[in-house]
């Protein structure tokens, strides 16, 4: 994570800063330190941002039900019958599964695998997996939950410049609810490790309960300044040189670049964002839809995600798991849960030779 080139050497103090922030391990108010990282819980899901996004990178969801969530989270809601989402009432709008000494965590959450099979036309079959979460208090009926697996934070000052083709309001996370990098951390913050800032007032409390932890600004605002400039100028992984031409072909031939659009202009350069996505909301069907709509999304609608920087998750992992909640085991597996809008393009996929979809699929591992 070492800053790019060409920094002033102000920007970059306050990138260094930003990413001290960053990967610090944050602590509980009223403790002492050697630094000023205080604010964390009482309740949280991890002590720093970089214990879910491992050197600005993506989570993964846990395994089976005896693994912890290390790298992903658990939102929730309520959802009534003209299908309108609420906080929960114990959990609020999402599970923090850790909490400081002396409080207890709001619950314990089991991830289950259960596998789903299905053929190509050419008659090869293939095995997915979707996932089933048991929550220790159980939620109640009306309760909904969406499994997300920490996004890269790689490239999102070029994500936040971009002109997208459908302008909505937020364009951050896998719903695209925040409206910006700032917002978005301001969010992590107070969500993922209970720390209060000028965008989050309010602590995150037990139970519903009013007074607890430190209220007010735990992160004073240069603070944010700096952890949002770092994040801004992270860049993104590069991918290959040499593109793979046929792969490339079929990528547009099959409809993917109709979403995942391979470059976008940027409201403050000359230069184009090579992200190969529109960073809007599609209906993705219902194998993908968890019942749980968040913002301006309904349940069953997800961001388009940047696919930059995917080789070199797939070459490190060729199984890495993607889609939000992390099912797809692979960039093949992720394509055969495309649905909805994405029918006819994922069927188009479906239909090629087995000597295109190879090609195609290495055509991800370039990017
Ligand atoms: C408990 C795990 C966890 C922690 C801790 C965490 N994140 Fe995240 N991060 C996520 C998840 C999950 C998402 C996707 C959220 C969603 O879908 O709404 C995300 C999304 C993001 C994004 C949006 C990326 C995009 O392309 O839209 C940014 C930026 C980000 N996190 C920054 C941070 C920062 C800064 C911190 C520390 C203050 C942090 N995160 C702490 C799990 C985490
Ligand atoms: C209608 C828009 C649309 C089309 C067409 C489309 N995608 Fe997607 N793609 C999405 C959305 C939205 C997601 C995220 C779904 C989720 O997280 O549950 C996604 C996810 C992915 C992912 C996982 C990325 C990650 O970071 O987890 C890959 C890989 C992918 N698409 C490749 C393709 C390929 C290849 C094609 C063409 C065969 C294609 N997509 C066609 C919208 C689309």
């Amino acid at each position: 994570m070492a800053p790019p080139d060409g920094l002033s050497a102000e920007t970059r103090a306050a990138y260094e800063r930003g990413r001290l922030i960053f990967n610090g391990h944050f602590r509980p108010s009223g403790t002492e330190g050697p630094d000023d990282l205080v604010g964390l819980g009482p309740l949280y899901n991890r002590i720093s941002c970089a214990s879910c996004h491992s050197a600005g990178g993506r989570g993964a969801p846990p395994n089976g039900p005896d693994e912890n969530f290390l790298t992903a989270l658990v939102r929730v809601g309520v959802v009534d019958s003209a299908g309108v989402a609420t906080p929960h009432p114990i959990f609020g709008n999402q599970i923090q599964d850790r909490a400081v000494p002396g409080i207890d965590p709001e619950a314990k959450v089991s991830l289950y695998w259960e596998t789903v099979t299905g053929t190509y036309p050419d008659g090869q079959s293939y095995e997915l997996r979707k996932p089933f979460l048991e929550i220790d208090p159980d939620p109640g009926p009306s309760a909904r939950w969406s499994i997300r697996i920490a996004q890269s934070i790689r490239g999102v000052g070029l994500l936040e410049a971009a002109v997208t083709p459908k302008d909505g309001d937020g364009r951050f996370g896998w719903k695209a609810v925040e409206p910006s990098v700032v917002m978005q951390n301001a969010s992590a913050l107070s969500q993922d490790m209970g720390i209060t800032s000028v965008f989050h007032e309010a602590p995150i409390c037990p139970n519903g309960e009013t007074v607890c932890g430190g209220g007010g600004r735990e992160i004073p605002g240069t603070a944010l300044a700096d952890l949002t400039l770092f994040a801004k100028l992270l860049p993104p992984l590069a991918g290959e040189d040499a593109p793979n031409a046929m792969g490339a072909f079929l990528f547009y031939r099959t409809g993917c670049a109709a979403c995942h659009i391979p470059e976008l202009p940027s409201y403050y350069s000359a230069g184009t964002v090579k992200s190969y996505s529109d960073l809007a909301l599609h209906d993705m069907g219902p194998g993908l839809d968890d019942g749980l709509p968040e913002g301006d999304a309904k349940s069953f609608e997800w961001r388009t995600p940047p696919l930059w920087g995917l080789g070199m998750v797939l070459k490190y992992n060729p199984a890495a798991p993607l889609l939000h909640d992390g099912r797809a085991r692979g960039a093949e597996e992720a394509i055969l849960w495309h649905d909805g809008e994405a029918r006819y393009s994922k069927h188009a996929f479906m239909e090629l030779p087995k000597e295109d979809r190879v090609r195609l699929l290495a055509f991800l591992m370039g990017l």
